[in-house]
């Protein structure tokens, strides 16, 4: 089963459309906050992701780290855009987990957050996360 929701001639409104559509399948029953998030790779596929949330709470995960899962097994390991939607009042960046396990890949991520409300915002992933830990950081020389 793939998790691609475009393709390279995806624009980014209708990456905009694919997280607000992922959003509403978002299991939030606890904290009541949906999310969802689509994941644009170097060559033009997209991967969506929503948050599941758990009646033990620690074992919930977050919409962003889905939409990489899902980009990951299907073989991307290069992204540009990432989109996060929420019905937030202002637009949220991820948290600072996401913001970790992306990095890993891309830290040059263009994000977009938008709400239900029609509210954007727009960050790079290297001023949300500014002295990242990365593969290099491994180094012992
Ligand atoms: N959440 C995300 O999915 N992404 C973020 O970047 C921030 C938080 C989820 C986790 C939890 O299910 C809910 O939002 C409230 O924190």
């Amino acid at each position: 089963m793939s998790g691609g929701v475009g393709t390279a001639e995806a624009t980014t409104e209708a990456q905009i459309a694919a997280a607000l559509d992922v959003m509403q399948r978002a299991y939030a029953p606890y904290s009541g906050f949906r999310v969802g998030a689509v994941l644009r790779a170097s060559d033009g596929t997209e991967y969506a992701g929503c948050n599941v949330e758990n009646s033990a709470f620690p074992a919930g995960s977050c919409a962003e780290r889905g939409a990489l899962s899902a980009a990951i097994a299907a073989g991307r390991r290069a992204f540009t855009t990432l989109v996060v939607a929420t019905e937030a009042n202002v637009p949220t960046p991820p948290c600072g987990i996401c913001r970790q396990a992306l990095v890993e890949f891309s830290g040059d991520l263009s994000i977009v957050s938008v709400t239900t409300g029609g509210a954007r915002a727009r960050w790079r992933l290297s001023e949300l996360l500014p002295a990242p830990f990365t593969p290099a950081s491994l180094s012992h020389t």
